[in-house]
């Protein structure tokens, strides 16, 4: 009988290879069905259980780096101003304790790097030991209920609403400075206790305007670097070239790279939202920017990547503008935990957990409006609706810590 060509034996380099057949290098981006499906096999030799594959995905545990997390379910960034004179309050404390439960991961909201950092009023800050002490109490309460907490660090750049003063226009000496600013907020955030820090590069604050600026050229003057750059702009210098692309994101990766070295990269996660618009401008080349930096993050081996989808900067609400798993490409390009962001509810978060399409979800409105939104979701509860008005008033209880919990809930119905 001929032998098949595909199973002859083959000579490639020294090593000698029997038949032609090859196992393909499997990609991590696998559907968690397919996971569960995998282990339960795997346990039990051969007899598939279908123990845990009733489970709501989104509720299942999973394991970041050394963090043991309970479930998916993350409280996202979301700014409250009511840290008065940059200072963490006791009311920050019990809003947070409020979030936390065992293995949740709760990630603080933006803390300013610096003084020239806060454009909104009454945001806490991280620059000095004052701020450090501040935050120690918080810190403490949200471990003590076993919670993981990680904080947020923001330099709100040229996003400045104008009733806080006009945004402050960056010389090109003053980069280091700025770089130097994130690594001192992220030790501080370590020093106060937190697990960890998230570098905001989203939303088209300071990291992130690094790629919509041109800063870097060497004729450039302050007046060039405080202007959007144009498409035609970017075809002219080449942007869309490999070394401008470095150009372009270097800010960015400066930072990344400074946060890092201080605190460990286990300890870092990064944020992004690629699609964002805004009034003076937005990403020309989304895709490409985003990509570079998240290259560079996996390549590092920053602990997780944290996207915003782009319905929620498509219209900034509920939007049904969605393109479905239009942030797959980031996903795959990174090894590390991948969590999404933007208008998910329950069923939602669950698909995409299920899908592989996310290792987490955040909320940021709905877990800002219910304290005991994980506890919600697993009893498939109503939930309580926020107040949008209340979103960056100052009060230290309206709007802020007197949304209800469950079991008042039922304590009021019965
Ligand atoms: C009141 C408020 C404050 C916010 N502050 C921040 C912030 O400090 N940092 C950040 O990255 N995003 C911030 N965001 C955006 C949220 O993290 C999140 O991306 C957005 O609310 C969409 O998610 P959601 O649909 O789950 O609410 C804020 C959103 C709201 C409503």
């Amino acid at each position: 009988m001929e032998a098949t060509p595909l199973l002859t034996p083959y000579k490639m380099g020294e090593f000698n290879v029997a038949h032609r057949v090859v196992l393909a290098p499997a990609t991590r981006y696998r559907s968690y069905r397919n996971q569960l499906k995998q282990e339960a096999t795997r346990n039990n030799s051969g007899v598939l259980s279908c123990e845990g594959m009733d489970a709501t995905p989104l509720l299942t545990p999973y394991k970041m780096g050394e963090f043991n997390l309970a479930h998916r379910v993350v409280l996202a960034p979301v700014t409250r101003c009511r840290s008065y004179g940059n200072l963490a309050q006791p009311h920050n404390t019990l809003y947070y304790a409020q979030r936390a439960a065992p293995g949740v991961l709760l990630i603080a909201e933006a803390s300013a790097v610096s003084e020239t950092a806060k454009a909104y009023p009454h945001v806490p800050g991280l620059w000095s030991q004052e701020q450090v002490e501040a935050w120690k109490p918080v810190v403490d309460a949200v471990h003590a209920k076993g919670a993981l907490f990680f904080c947020q660090i923001w330099h709100t750049g040229s996003s400045s609403p104008t009733e806080f003063g006009a945004p402050p226009k960056l010389e090109r000496e003053e980069i280091p400075q700025m770089v130097n600013d994130f690594r001192v907020a992220a030790r501080n955030a370590i020093k106060a206790g937190f697990d960890g820090v998230e570098i905001h590069a989203a939303n088209g604050f300071l990291v992130n305007q690094f790629w919509w600026f041109l800063g870097d050229k060497d004729d450039d003057d302050t007046a060039e670097k405080s202007k959007p750059v144009q498409r035609d702009q970017l075809m002219k210098n080449g942007a869309s070239d490999s070394g401008s692309l470095e150009i372009l994101c270097r800010f960015a990766t400066d930072v990344v790279a400074a946060v890092v070295d201080e605190v460990g990269v286990d300890h870092v996660g990064v944020r992004l939202s690629p699609f964002a618009e805004y009034v003076d401008g937005s990403d020309v080349d989304p895709e490409a920017h985003a990509l570079h930096l998240i290259h560079f993050m996996d390549k590092l081996g920053v602990l997780y990547c944290h996207v915003v989808e782009p319905r929620m900067c498509a219209d900034g609400e509920d939007g049904k503008l969605a393109i479905p798993h239009r942030l797959l490409p980031f996903r795959k390009a990174f090894r590390g935990t991948f969590i999404v962001n933007g208008g998910y509810d329950r069923d939602e978060g669950d698909k995409v957990v299920s899908e592989g399409y996310a290792d987490l979800v955040s909320y940021g409105r709905l877990f800002l409006a219910n304290p005991d939104l994980p506890e919600r979701f697993r009893r498939n509860a109503g939930l309580n609706k926020y107040d949008r008005s209340t979103f960056y008033t100052s009060d230290p209880v309206v709007g802020y810590t007197d949304y209800p919990f469950l079991e008042h809930e039922i304590g009021v119905a019965n």
